[in-house]
């Protein structure tokens, strides 16, 4: 027996795939509950594809393609909304099998199918609002780059008011059992869809604003993402999320994140995540930098309003973890969060000063003093200015 294509109408059916033997998504981000790749298949006088699969899911993929296809029809059109590998890893093999077929996208896609896969033919150019006429069905593309790369864009079916919406209102998690929103417990899927957004697309917060205008602009009844579930009782519940965080509106509430080898540092984190506790913050979420993987760091500082970094000092500069978690924070470019920094030494400085820098290039930080530097190991006065830091960022962070 094989794997089936899943009904969505009566003419769209899902033929994705679940992978839950990929420990780490782009080769960086912790999967403990895998991820789905979304395709999707519409029967009409012609037969189009929406997206293939990452290349070792591809029996899945044609296992379900062909159980709907094996009338002996075969596919007109592949469409690729978005380039990254984990949706067109399978494009060569398509084109093999169905020599016929004509791959339809943008003139980036066009220029990637080329560099990635050395396809020059066969191909159609979309424009924005190009029409893709498969018959009843009537396929509209638009734009929408850097969600997640430059060329990625969605298809529109306006006939059934579907949106095929490529990486975006996605999350990790494989679809466990039921494929749609109102067959599952969506949240459950809501914290790994924001790891997936903080570390995927967060980058790209302003054109993912402009990707949900022309989302809301279109009112789909059905949303059809490149991962996580089909979104069809309440397709505006994941868009509504991605609009929350694109717009860096946050919670109350605090994560602070040590890098510590002997735990001198530990102690003053703990002591300013104590004092934010006893000044009435709840959502205090603490990281050892060397300990979390750095996706659930990401994941829980855009969640919450309020950021404290406290990191030793090694080798003369910021703790490595600690480094690394700075260069990713930078690279996200963060806004409206409020930012308090302690540090230590033993025979050279260096921790405390390079979060300093951080703080003023790394992003759209609002310093909480004081700064905290110790050496070797807080006093008890040290402490005591942890502990003004911990309430001096409940109250920055309160709502
Ligand atoms: Fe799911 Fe940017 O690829």
């Amino acid at each position: 027996m094989m794997q089936q294509a899943i009904k969505i109408t009566d003419s769209i059916f899902w033929i994705g795939g679940n992978d839950r033997e990929t420990d780490l998504f782009e080769g960086l981000w912790e999967l403990p509950r895998g991820v789905a790749y979304n395709a999707y298949f519409i029967n009409d006088e012609k037969r189009a594809v929406i997206d293939t699969i990452k290349g070792d899911k591809l029996s899945d993929y044609m296992e379900r393609l062909v159980s709907i296809t094996q009338d002996g029809g075969g596919v007109d059109y592949l469409v690729v909304n978005h380039m990254e590998p984990d949706h067109s890893g399978s494009v060569s093999i398509m084109r093999r099998l169905y020599p016929e077929m004509k791959i339809v996208g943008n003139k980036k896609t066009i220029e990637m199918l080329e560099a990635f896969y050395g396809i020059t033919e066969g191909l159609i150019e979309v424009k924005e609002g190009d029409t893709l006429d498969l018959g009843r069905h009537k396929l509209v593309f638009a734009g929408i780059p850097m969600v997640h790369w430059p060329e990625s864009m969605v298809a529109y079916d306006t006939t059934e008011k579907v949106l095929f919406s490529t990486d975006a209102f996605g999350g990790f998690c494989a679809l466990e059992g039921g494929i749609f929103d109102d067959e599952l417990d969506m949240s459950l899927y809501e914290d790994e869809t924001l790891r997936y957004f903080a570390n995927i697309v967060g980058r790209y917060s302003a054109p993912t604003q402009k990707a949900i205008a022309k989302v809301r602009a279109l009112s789909p009844e059905i949303i059809c993402p490149a991962h996580g579930p089909i979104l069809r009782s309440d397709p505006m519940r994941v868009v509504d999320l991605y609009d929350k965080w694109s717009s860096h509106v946050t919670d109350e509430g605090i994560v602070v994140v040590y890098g510590s080898m002997y735990g001198n540092t530990k102690l003053m984190t703990d002591a300013i995540a104590r004092a934010a506790c006893e000044a009435g913050i709840k959502d205090v979420i603490v990281h050892d930098a060397s300990r979390s993987n750095l996706s659930y760091i990401v994941r829980d500082i855009w969640k919450y309003r309020g950021l404290v970094l406290g990191s030793c000092t090694y080798n003369t500069e910021l703790y490595p973890p600690m480094a690394t978690l700075c260069r990713a924070l930078k690279n996200k470019m963060m806004k409206n969060r409020a930012l308090g920094i302690c540090g230590s030494y033993s025979w050279s400085k260096g921790a405390l000063s390079e979060l300093r820098v951080f703080a003023e290039q790394g992003g759209d930080w609002k310093m909480v003093e004081p700064n905290i530097e110790v050496k070797s190991s807080p006093t008890e006065a040290d402490l005591e200015l942890c502990r003004e830091l911990g309430r001096n960022m409940a109250a920055a962070v309160r709502e």
